[in-house]
């Protein structure tokens, strides 16, 4: 493969989206590297999209687009749902934030309450990064420790404690970041995923605080977590009187109605929400035992209270958006759509690979797919499928740059929006729709083929 080769990829690419590289020039004026999230950023451009409906985008040329980002997993319901539409349309009228207590935010709570297991108090945040920074303090605060313990290549935001680790394993095992300071690496300890062995090692060694995971695997499921784990590490964490947080900012709402927690069983102590929870505006939250929560009153008994400022916390727009959402989620035919759509994504890709005679592979579980190029373990028999059965190492194997790039720019082309090499789906994702895309990424493959950066 040479940049000459790739180059012919990119060649297309910039023919069909000029007006996005126009744009991308300009945004590099303002943003840095022109992007304003880190996972928004490819080369040599991104596309700029101008509006969105259903599962599709729109680009600045007027080229449709399949979108597998689903708003970074917050849209279940797909763009533009009319409920989510005429409440936000409603509520801007009224006001957009009213500096106080208001009904729509005791609502939106109290739908949290009722539908998430371990949900007993909330607190509303802007962003789930925000709802884990508070998960983290308040287990602190309540147990008195000040360790944190949390899975490897596991992803809770951006904030200082958690970013670190985020990733796949550095080939050094050094997960120290620029800008965090050494105090707050060492109050982390990182463990591999599903191994419940560390973990009971990893909290009689560090005594930490609390244990926090995403739980149905890292980075929406790179490494997928099942319920035996789960039950686990409720135990342990249980035994040793540690804190567990499910971080269900992906999970909650999209899993099932009750997120991970209500489908697998298992009842953490604190729970983060954030995406589905807000209906595709921004809003987060903590949730979880009240005893925990209490530490945000006024008069705890302990006289240790949490602060906690924030100036959109319950933004009434958001809370319109979110009642609305969690209304049209709350019988499960939402999540179960999107649920089985993911399963026939999974199923038509594999299919696909096969008669591509390429070696990848497609997996996950519930609405959340992920894709491994250069895969070499046995194929897949159903949707259950672990790759490499669950070896972290072996899934975490680096993909080449060139290939990720080309990948994405020919998936552009070919009318597909993929999230890196994985797909969020929607309840909008119907099987024709999927077709589509099946279809399009298997002539994304032949031109990575015809430039030779697939077997
Ligand atoms: C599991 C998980 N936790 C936390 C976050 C951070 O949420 P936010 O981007 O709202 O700060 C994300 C975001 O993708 C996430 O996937």
């Amino acid at each position: 493969m040479s940049s000459v080769e790739i180059s012919k990829i990119e060649t297309q690419y910039a023919e069909k989206y000029p007006l996005s590289q126009q744009q991308a020039m300009v945004a590099r004026d303002v943003f840095p590297n022109g992007v304003t999230h880190d996972s928004r950023h490819h080369e040599p451009f991104p596309v700029c999209v101008s509006e969105v409906h259903g599962c599709t985008k729109n680009t600045l040329e007027g080229h449709q687009l399949i979108d597998f980002w689903m708003g970074h997993g917050a849209l279940l319901l797909g763009h533009g749902h009319p409920d989510v539409v005429q409440a936000v349309q409603q509520q801007v009228e009224r006001g957009t934030h009213y500096s106080a207590s208001h009904e729509l935010e005791e609502q939106w709570g109290r739908m949290v309450l009722e539908m998430i297991p371990s949900a007993e108090k909330l607190r509303f945040t802007s962003s789930g990064t925000e709802a884990t920074l508070m998960a983290l303090r308040i287990a602190r605060i309540a147990t008195g420790r000040s360790k944190v313990l949390k899975l490897a290549g596991h992803f809770h935001g951006w904030h200082d404690q958690l970013i670190l680790a985020a990733d796949s394993v550095p080939a050094d095992g050094d997960w120290r970041q620029p800008g965090i300071t050494a105090g707050v690496h060492g109050d982390l300890v990182v463990v591999p995923p599903n191994e419940i062995n560390a973990v009971e090692q990893a909290i009689l060694e560090h005594q930490p605080a609390c244990v926090i995971l995403e739980p149905t695997g890292g980075r929406w499921g790179v490494v997928p977590i099942r319920d035996e784990y789960l039950r686990a590490l409720r135990e342990v964490t249980s035994k040793s009187e540690t804190l567990l947080i499910f971080d269900e900012v992906i999970t909650g709402f999209r899993v099932s109605p009750g997120g991970a927690q209500q489908e697998y069983g298992v009842t953490p102590d604190l729970t983060t929400l954030a995406k589905v929870l807000a209906g595709g505006l921004p809003g987060g939250c903590l949730t979880g035992r009240a005893d925990l929560l209490d530490y945000l009153e006024y008069d705890h008994p302990s006289g240790l209270k949490m602060k906690h400022p924030g100036t959109f916390n319950g933004n009434p727009l958001s809370a319109s958006a979110g009642i609305a959402a969690l209304k049209a989620i709350k019988n499960g035919e939402a999540c179960r759509q999107a649920n089985e759509a993911s399963a026939y994504f999974r199923q038509g890709l594999n299919e696909m690979f096969a008669d591509k005679n390429v070696n990848w592979v497609a997996y996950g579980d519930f609405s959340l797919t992920k894709i491994l190029p250069n895969y070499e373990g046995d194929p897949p028999r159903d949707d259950q499928f672990l790759p490499y059965k669950n070896d972290e190492d072996r899934i975490n194997r680096p993909v080449s740059p060139q290939l990720t790039r080309a990948f994405r720019s020919a998936s552009l082309l070919h009318g597909v929006d993929l999230m890196g090499w994985g797909a969020i789906m929607s309840c909008q994702h119907t099987e024709e729709i999927l077709q589509t895309a099946i279809q399009g990424l298997a002539e994304a493959i032949d031109l990575l083929k015809t430039e030779s950066l697939v077997p």
